[in-house]
């Protein structure tokens, strides 16, 4: 742990340092210019935020401190005999900005395990809830009953100086970090396996433990939980998830008040609900046909309908990428390795085939191909997870390594309270006919 949060630190410093002359010299270039339609259709394309943690391109996707998918799944570390990167190797390189040795993701791996400890409060706080409630509501009730363990809280409400921010926040997000499986596990199985829970396991890995706290003992599914918890868990600083926490962190919430507002976000069903809306849609559209394996005819007339009703085909467009999503081609691949035969795998691969040309016929969509959501639901069904209200807390597990890890480089960096200047249609009306400005001071 030591090490870590020296190398953190160092880091950070030689950072921090060179955003200070960045600033000094170029701190009055401008950036870009802002439309009046962008502030009324979510601020698309205004570049308004620093994160360190991964960058997205709209041609070619994600790259997490300029890697590529498919080099992380070359470069990262993994498990004897496993072929899926570990996601302690990621969490490594989104803070620290360098690839990992075996040795750096094994430390992370038993730090993580050291601070596991879930107390008992967290879980009678969820149990408070009805079994019925959807399971990112009781995920979130858990993260928000962690909070008693904030080391930032308690150091901040003491009397603590600006330049120790990041050390509590930094050790905060690490204990949330390695709790977070064995909430989401209890979740999952109070809810569908009859509260009969399943001790950790201290000599898995991160995302290991988590699928054996599940109750999936399948190696294969512990390595799709491996590959499932890299590719997830960042896609710059933008998205609602990422955003939110940032944002909520800049009024110095702690970790659990920021990532706890960042999965209200991910629960919307624009956002990370996709998941389990994809999954959904599927088993309508087969019980709707009456075959487990629809056509691609059936599937296109099936597309043409569910926009015809108003609805948007989920799975499928991206506010910002313009392509295949390579998180979804990585489980693709990941799927040809483990089930090519698998009905439901199959038939998204189908989907795959039918709905970007019925997309590309209406002018107003900007993105007909598939985003992550379409396919993360079909592996976990092929496994057996068929209960789909859950696969969002997956991706809130695996979105947490990014966005605080982010979080630990917005202390570090001493970002400020965040604060856009908002205005009313009444100005922009008297500023249309030169009776006002619109920009803040
Ligand atoms: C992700 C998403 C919210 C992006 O929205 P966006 O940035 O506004 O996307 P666009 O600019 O392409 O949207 C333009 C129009 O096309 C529609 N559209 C976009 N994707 C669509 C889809 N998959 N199905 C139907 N309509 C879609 C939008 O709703 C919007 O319609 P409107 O002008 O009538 O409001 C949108 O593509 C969507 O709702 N997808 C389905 C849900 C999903 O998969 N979410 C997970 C994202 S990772």
């Amino acid at each position: 742990m030591g090490v870590l949060k020296d190398r953190f630190k160092e880091k950070a410093e030689i950072s921090a340092a060179e955003i200070k002359h960045i600033l000094k010299d170029h701190g009055n270039d401008k950036v870009g210019e802002v439309t009046l339609s962008q502030i009324y259709q979510g601020m698309r394309g205004i570049t308004g935020i620093v994160s360190e943690t991964s960058l997205l391109d709209s041609q070619e996707g994600i790259r997490f401190r300029g890697y590529s998918i498919p080099e992380l799944q070359e470069k990262l570390p993994k498990v004897d005999g496993g072929s899926e990167p570990l996601p302690e190797g990621l969490f490594f390189l989104m803070l620290i900005g360098e690839l990992p040795t075996d040795e750096d993701v094994a430390d992370i791996s038993s730090m993580l395990q050291r601070r596991s400890h879930v107390p008992n409060h967290v879980f009678a706080a969820i149990e408070a809830l009805p079994v019925t409630s959807h399971p990112m509501t009781q995920f979130v009730v858990g993260i928000m009953a962690l909070q008693t363990e904030s080391n930032f809280s308690k150091k901040y409400a003491a009397g603590m100086a600006k330049k120790d921010y990041w050390e509590s926040m930094f050790d905060d997000s690490m204990d949330l970090i390695a709790r977070l499986p064995r909430v989401a596990a209890y979740i999952y199985r109070r809810k569908y396996k009859n509260a009969e829970h399943i001790h950790p396991n201290g000599l898995l890995d991160w995302a290991g433990n988590l699928a054996h706290m599940l109750g999936y003992e399948d190696e294969s599914f512990k390595e799709l939980m491996r590959l499932y918890m890299t590719i997830h868990a960042d896609h710059e600083g933008g998205n609602v998830s990422a955003h939110t926490t940032h944002l909520v962190g800049s009024a110095l919430s702690d970790p659990y008040l920021s990532l706890a507002a960042g999965m209200n976000g991910l629960a919307g069903p624009l956002h990370g609900l996709a998941n389990q809306e994809v999954i959904k849609w599927i088993f309508e559209m087969r019980e709707e046909l009456k075959t487990e394996s629809p056509t691609q005819e059936q599937i296109t007339e099936y597309v043409k309908k569910t926009l015809s009703e108003g609805k948007v085909v989920p799975g499928y467009g991206h506010a910002v990428l313009r392509k295949t999503d390579p998180r979804f081609t990585a489980q693709m691949e990941f799927g040809k390795k483990h089930m090519p035969d698998d009905p439901l795998v199959q038939t998204v691969w189908n989907i795959y085939e039918a709905v970007p040309p019925v997309l590309q016929s209406m002018a107003k969509i900007k993105n007909p191909w598939p985003n992550v959501d379409a396919h993360s639901g079909a592996l976990l069904v092929h496994y057996g997870m068929v209960e789909y209200e859950f696969y969002t807390v997956l991706f809130g597990v695996s979105r947490a390594l990014g966005v605080l890890a982010s979080l630990c480089w917005d202390r570090a960096l001493s970002l400020p309270l965040e604060r856009p200047k908002s205005v009313t249609t009444e100005l922009v009306k008297k500023w249309i006919n030169n009776e006002g400005e619109i920009w803040g001071d």
